[in-house]
């Protein structure tokens, strides 16, 4: 891939159409590493190729990054000066050899000083890598590119006490003892790899050993690693892991290829986890718990990432990307396999609410704001900036609507051709979706388009019945805004699940001749679509988008009347959910929109008792599962209203709103509460499954009105002292920090929490977290002094997001505190990260993105705090690209 220096920008910017491959194919790598905390030496011998169609004596230009060379040489001659140019970022050998030839470089790295949690560093002792998406090239100089596919061999030497275990990739060859108390352990991995997936591991850990035998027959070792005497938290992981080799199999058809699977958990870990191959490391958030320690959302996250990285393994590391466009390729495509994953494993409804809900949130405000970018980027100025909920939650979302368009079957036979006819490749989506098209038959030119065209389309119905002959059509308009590339969009293809409800609550049959009607879908092609049904005795109420089978937003023309009827009859639980949640997030926005200026909500409207009384009803309906009804009973986030409003939020007046909401909630529900509360306690012992969580979601929330309605911290402390767990816990707390913060209670619960987990740094976390959400303007004062705890380091990513991440996307009113004090005291903050962690510092710093929609006066106040930022010196390349794209300078994307 070229570099072009771009006329405005500093960094160069990488496109998608300059693409090229590499000059030379290095097929085989052997790697050795002598461990040192200090200085690690690195030999890599690198056997490499000319492609065929490349001129003999083409340079060979390699990437580093802050690397020292030790030694090189070709063929085991070491090269002369003139032969070669090495920068700490690149290594160029001006003539190699026109045939095959083998490149040997010695570099030295320091793994304690490297902060950056990118390469290889150590974390609590433990020596240990992540090499997504360019962290390779900080240990050796190599095309550090995902088309370049390798087998490496790689050798450890370690001192045998502080690294009695020496973990890489693939399979263990050999392992033996060396003199001066070191030992050393050679990995094999036969599967042609890209660098990115490159790990190797050494410390004192312990292991938690399991097998897991493949359909095949074969029996594969599972391991997971973690700290010593921590082994029995990760039961729950193992349980998780095979569960998901089950799933795989049986799904789609997809087998495990090594003898032996390892884990790795480690405490300081930029994301969530990294799925190298056959040796993924975890952030250990997501692998260890146990019901003391750990919440029941702890536990469903660590299901779904144990099984995210495993499905990797198919999709993502057997196919692999072509280049960092196509990152949604393996990302999209992984995302939608573990909510799969997640929905057979636990409630497919709830499943289907809790990522829509996610995409809603997360992913419509960065399509609404500075930093919306194509599921498929075209421009990059760093690439770590791209592992966005654009690039995972929309490209699952793409994923899953074509499994809607082709309906299972079709769906499966074309990731069955994909699997096999890609396997051992890098690939583009073009490659991905020809496969569809192919099994299927279908022309998907409009549909590609979802993969270019940044935003969330609009989708506007109206509709029509006609009493005299029974007829009724179905107008349906989409309309996506000008791209910030330029151009105006065109429409797509958008699946529109939908059912006519009649006025028992049941599915009305219809007729229709219309092609475009497909079994339960809707399939929307141009910009204005008309429908035509017949047949129909009596007025339908149309229920769209079921299972929201489109990241569009739908805008209807039903009354409030008929939404209402919509939330109580639907058979489709996704809808019961969204017409609820729709209507009340309309009515605070209102409510918040009338009380603007006085900067607090007046009387709600009268609806908002309408409201109030639908959630009771599903709450009490026995006919729900318990999950579904607590998350019925859920308000939505303060940062979920903002992105709905869109434009001019004032986030106290959303705060106002919602707070008057909550509590008609609670007046109207109480005693209903207080007896549903008695009745679905849980009362066996602790389990994380699904359906206790769900009872367990559902008390806690019950608590949390009834303590609301009573105005009574007691409540609150009695949960928090009787919890027999974390979940209840943690609840407790939580009602306690958030609704009474003042309260004696709290601070004592705040002071017994901390006393009782101060070496616990997942549940330390929790309490950091709790703290830096509750609302008011004066939580600024409370996280400055946070920040001064013992506990607290700016270097733990975990604790980092634990405080100023909660801080930022929990406290509405203290972080968009009208003076502008919080937008510069997180502009510090990011600075100061910027120095170790760029990567770090540029995802809080991305929770600015929603800037633009904020009502002038906060508006500007951010804008100053961005324009400090960009101000600052040494900005790193992640910091400035998230800066300039937030201030819209020109010509960055
Ligand atoms: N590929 C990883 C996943 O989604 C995430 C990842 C990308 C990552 N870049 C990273 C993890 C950097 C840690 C650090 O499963
Ligand atoms: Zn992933």
């Amino acid at each position: 891939m070229t570099t072009k220096p771009d006329p405005v920008q500093q960094p160069p910017v990488f496109r998608l159409e300059d693409y090229r491959p590499t000059p030379y194919a290095i097929p085989a790598v052997r790697l050795a590493f002598d461990l040192h905390p200090t200085a690690t030496r690195v030999k890599a011998e690198l056997e490499i190729a000319r492609r065929p169609n490349v001129a003999a004596g083409t340079p060979l230009v390699l990437d580093g990054n802050e690397l020292k060379l030790v030694a090189v040489a070709v063929d085991g001659v070491p090269l002369g000066h003139k032969a070669y140019h090495a920068a700490p970022d690149r290594l160029e050998i001006f003539a190699p050899p026109a045939g095959p030839f083998t490149l040997e470089i010695i570099t030295e790295i320091n793994p304690d000083k490297n902060r950056s949690l990118m390469g290889l560093y150590r974390s609590g002792g433990v020596f240990c890598t992540q090499c997504e998406a360019e962290g390779f090239r900080r240990i050796t100089y190599f095309y550090d590119r995902p088309d370049v596919l390798a087998t490496y061999t790689v050798r450890l030497t370690a001192d045998k006490t502080a690294c009695p275990v020496l973990l890489a990739n693939g399979n263990r060859q050999e392992t033996g003892d060396l003199p001066e108390g070191r030992h050393f352990a050679v990995w094999h991995d036969p599967h042609p790899k890209p660098s990115y997936l490159f790990a190797c591991v050494g410390g004192a850990l312990e292991a938690l050993s399991d097998r897991f035998i493949a359909a095949d027959g074969k029996k594969v070792e599972l391991h997971i690693y973690t700290e010593p005497g921590k082994t029995a938290r990760a039961l729950y992981a193992m349980d998780s892991l095979k569960r998901a080799f089950a799933w795989d199999e049986a799904k789609f058809g997809r087998l495990y290829d090594l003898d032996i699977f390892n884990i790795v958990a480690v405490s300081d870990f930029n994301m969530g986890a990294m799925e190298n191959k056959g040796l993924n490391i975890f952030n250990d958030k997501y692998v260890l718990a146990d019901p003391q320690t750990a919440t029941d959302s702890d536990y469903a996250d660590i299901e779904r990432v144990i099984a995210h990285e495993y499905f990797h393994n198919w999709s993502g590391n057997r196919i692999t990307c072509r280049d960092w466009f196509q990152l949604c390729l393996k990302e999209g495509l992984t995302v939608y396999r573990d909510q799969e994953f997640s929905s057979d494993e636990r409630s497919r409804p709830v499943q289907r609410l809790i990522d829509a809900a996610f995409l809603t949130t997360t992913q419509f405000a960065e399509d609404a704001g500075p930093l919306a970018h194509p599921v498929r980027p075209r421009r990059y100025a760093a690439i770590d900036n791209f592992y966005t909920a654009t690039v995972y939650e929309k490209g699952a979302e793409l994923v899953r609507m074509i499994a809607c368009l082709l309906g299972e079957q079709e769906f499966q036979a074309g990731m069955t051709l994909y699997f096999t006819r890609h396997d051992g490749q890098a690939c583009t989506i073009e490659d991905f979706i020809q496969c569809f098209a192919e099994s299927s038959g279908r022309n998907f030119s409009r549909f590609m388009l979802w993969y270019e065209q940044a935003g969330t389309p609009q989708v506007k119905a109206d509709y029509a019945y006609n009493a005299g002959c029974g007829s009724f059509t179905l107008t349906l308009e989409q309309s996506l805004a000008p791209t910030a590339a330029g151009g105006e969009a065109k429409p797509m293809t958008i699946p529109v699940r939908f059912g006519l409800v009649g006025s028992d609550g049941k599915d009305m049959a219809c007729k229709t001749a219309d092609k475009a009607v497909q079994g339960d879908v809707l399939l929307l092609t141009q910009a204005k679509q008309i429908f035509h049904f017949t047949g129909l005795d009596s007025r339908p109420v149309p229920s769209l988008l079921r299972g929201f089978s489109a990241p569009v937003r739908l805008v209807t023309s039903l009354s409030r009347q008929e939404r209402l009827f919509l939330a109580a009859y639907d058979s489709d639980l996704v809808n019961r959910y969204q017409m609820l949640r729709g209507l009340l997030i309309e009515t605070l926005i209102e409510a918040g929109g009338a009380a603007n200026k006085a900067n607090a909500a007046g009387p709600l409207p009268a609806v908002s008792f309408e409201i109030a009384a639908a959630q009771v009803q599903m709450a009490e309906n026995e006919a729900l599962e318990p999950a579904f009804r607590a998350l019925c009973l859920h308000l939505p986030s303060e940062a979920e209203i903002a992105a709905a409003q869109g434009s001019n939020v004032n986030p106290d007046a959303i705060f106002a709103a919602r707070q008057a909401f909550l509590h008609i909630l609670a007046d109207t529900g109480k005693t209903r509460f207080l007896a549903l509360r008695q009745h679905h306690n849980v009362t066996s012992a602790f389990s994380p499954n699904a359906f206790d969580a769900g009872k367990r979601a559902f008390t806690n929330i019950l608590a949390e009105y009834i303590a609301i309605a009573d105005n009574d911290p007691e409540i609150a402390a009695a949960l928090y002292t009787k919890a027999g767990n974390m979940t209840e816990k943690l609840a407790g707390l939580r009602l306690l920090t958030l609704y009474f913060p003042t309260a004696a209670a709290t601070k004592q619960a705040l002071a017994d929490f901390e006393q009782r987990f101060a070496h616990e740094a997942l549940v330390m976390d929790k309490w950091f977290a709790l703290q830096a959400s509750a609302a008011g303007t004066d939580r600024l004062e409370t996280i400055r002094q946070l920040t001064r705890h013992k506990l607290f380091s700016y270097d733990n990513p975990n604790r980092v997001r634990a405080l100023i991440g909660s801080f930022v996307t929990q406290c509405q009113t203290g972080f968009h505190r009208a003076d502008g004090a919080s937008y510069r005291f997180l502009a510090e903050v990011i600075l100061r990260i910027d120095k170790n962690n760029p990567q770090l510092a540029a995802r809080l710093l991305s929770f600015m993105r929603s800037w633009t929609q904020l009502e002038q006066e906060r508006r500007s106040k951010m804008q100053a705090a961005l324009q400090y930022i960009a101000e600052g010196r040494a900005l790193s390349r992640d910091v400035s690209d998230i800066v300039n794209r937030l201030l819209g300078k020109p010509g960055v994307l």
